[in-house]
């Protein structure tokens, strides 16, 4: 049996270029990784390949991600068909939320697979099979902040920043989940969102070497048009993480997830607590160190 974790990401700048022939959208992302993480177990044996979840809400055949990485995973590797595998999601991290659950758990899922069946496939092809299910997908297969292009899958791994050393994130999920087809759908009526300037990805990334002030002025996401438009409740969680002192409050990938980023770990927890007074306990929140020492 093997077991691994699968965390999750917060996207620092997330800046929609311009909509592709293909239905895409270009763009530039600064993603960086978050410890929030789900738990997968993985067991060779049985018959044909089964997935089981503790999330009653999701579903267990191909319509999950994790079910599609490993079918995907055993095509490609050359596995019988008699194959069986077994596999257990442990869910934590809310879905449709914008922190790349589902696309963690199909980077990890075909890892443990190259893992437990002798690594048959090299890196690169990995890569090619993750960039097929999904476009953030690419970025799970690694652990480190990345600038993302393309769709999101050219994926060039960065160190962690310098001048987010110390700091903390807020995660705040409104209750709700946002479909990213819908937000990407929305864009029309957002033509300034739609057709972002490119540059500021790399400006961004420079400015997390050295200045956490001006780097928290650049955090950006073009998706938030629609998704404030529609949801004035995530509006109210940036002005609510502004008023009490948070550097940067910004909306991660498609939402609904809502980070505030602060400068130690009591502003964060004191800021969990003023959130929970004003907008309830029962929302789903998380509070973590945003880098390693
Ligand atoms: O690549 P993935 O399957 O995760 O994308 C989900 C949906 O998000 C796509 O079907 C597309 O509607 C939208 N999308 C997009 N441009 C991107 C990434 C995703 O339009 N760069």
């Amino acid at each position: 049996m093997l077991e691994k974790a699968s965390c999750c990401k917060v996207n620092l700048l997330l800046n929609i270029l311009a909509r592709r022939p293909d239905g895409y959208h270009e763009l530039e992302t600064v993603m960086h990784p978050v410890q929030v993480c789900d738990r997968l177990q993985f067991e060779r044996g049985g018959a044909g390949l089964s997935l089981t979840c503790s999330d009653p809400s999701l579903p267990i055949n191909s319509k999950n991600l994790v079910f599609r990485a490993a079918a995907l995973f055993l095509k490609s590797a050359g596995a019988s068909p008699a194959e069986g595998l077994a596999i257990h999601l442990q869910k934590n991290i809310p879905v449709a939320a914008g922190l790349g659950g589902g696309s963690g758990n199909a980077a990890a899922t075909l890892l443990a697979l190259n893992e437990l069946f002798g690594h048959p496939l090299p890196p690169n092809r990995l890569m090619d099979l993750a960039a097929s299910l999904g476009s953030d997908i690419p970025f799970f297969l690694q652990s480190r902040p990345a600038l993302a292009t393309g769709r999101g899958e050219i994926i060039e791994p960065l160190d962690f920043f310098p001048a987010l050393r110390g700091t903390h994130l807020l995660l705040a999920h409104p209750g709700f989940g946002i479909s990213t087809s819908w937000a990407y759908e929305q864009l029309d009526r957002f033509p300034a969102a739609l057709n972002g300037v490119r540059g500021r990805a790399r400006r961004l990334i420079r400015l997390l070497q050295t200045d956490l002030a001006a780097a928290a002025g650049e955090f950006y996401n073009s998706l938030q048009a629609p998704a404030l438009h529609k949801y004035p409740l995530l509006e109210l969680f940036q002005e609510f993480f502004r008023q009490n002192g948070a550097l940067a409050t910004l909306m991660s990938g498609s939402g609904s997830t809502t980070f505030a980023l602060t400068r130690t770990r009591d502003e964060a927890d004191d800021l969990l607590e003023k959130f929970k007074g004003e907008f309830g306990s029962s929302l789903w929140t998380a509070v973590v160190k945003t880098a390693p020492d």
